[in-house]
């Protein structure tokens, strides 16, 4: 099994960013629990807050590795692209957000994503990416 994480843009200031909203803990602190929590998810982490970055990773790894875990950040409310890539490869994609997006703005409460990944996990702080990495085992 072989899974990768990626984040989008502004996922790099977890911890320090909005914290009422993400949480105080830094998301390589998180990971690093993860990782240990599950040995044989084969882990691995990406972050950009560039999207081309986002689709390279996505077309670099999408038809090798058991699976995707992708939190787009702002992009899931605006990225065709990167909905295409995950519709454009072969590994099952799920979709992740920390926060509620249907309970925020409205202009969170539309995904791209949403109908090319396998699922869904939203709202559970960080704990939703430990759900979706459940998902796929
Ligand atoms: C987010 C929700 C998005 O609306 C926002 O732009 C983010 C984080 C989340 O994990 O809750 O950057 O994806």
């Amino acid at each position: 099994m072989a899974l990768l994480i990626i984040n989008g843009p502004n996922l790099n200031l977890l911890g320090r960013r909005e914290k009422s909203i993400y949480g105080d803990q830094s998301f390589d602190e998180y990971f690093a629990d993860l990782k240990a929590k599950y040995p044989h998810a084969n882990l691995s982490y990406f972050q950009s807050n560039s999207e081309s970055e986002i689709i390279e990773k996505i077309h670099g790894v999408g038809f090798e590795i058991d699976g995707i875990i992708i939190n787009a950040g702002a992009f899931t409310h605006t990225s065709i692209a990167i909905r295409d890539a995950i519709a454009g490869v072969t590994c099952p994609v799920v979709e992740v957000h920390i926060s509620n997006v249907h309970a925020r703005e409205e202009f969170r409460h539309n995904s791209y994503l949403s109908a090319v990944c396998k699922g869904v996990v939203l709202g559970f702080g960080l704990d939703s990416y430990r759900l979706a990495v459940e998902s796929f085992l």
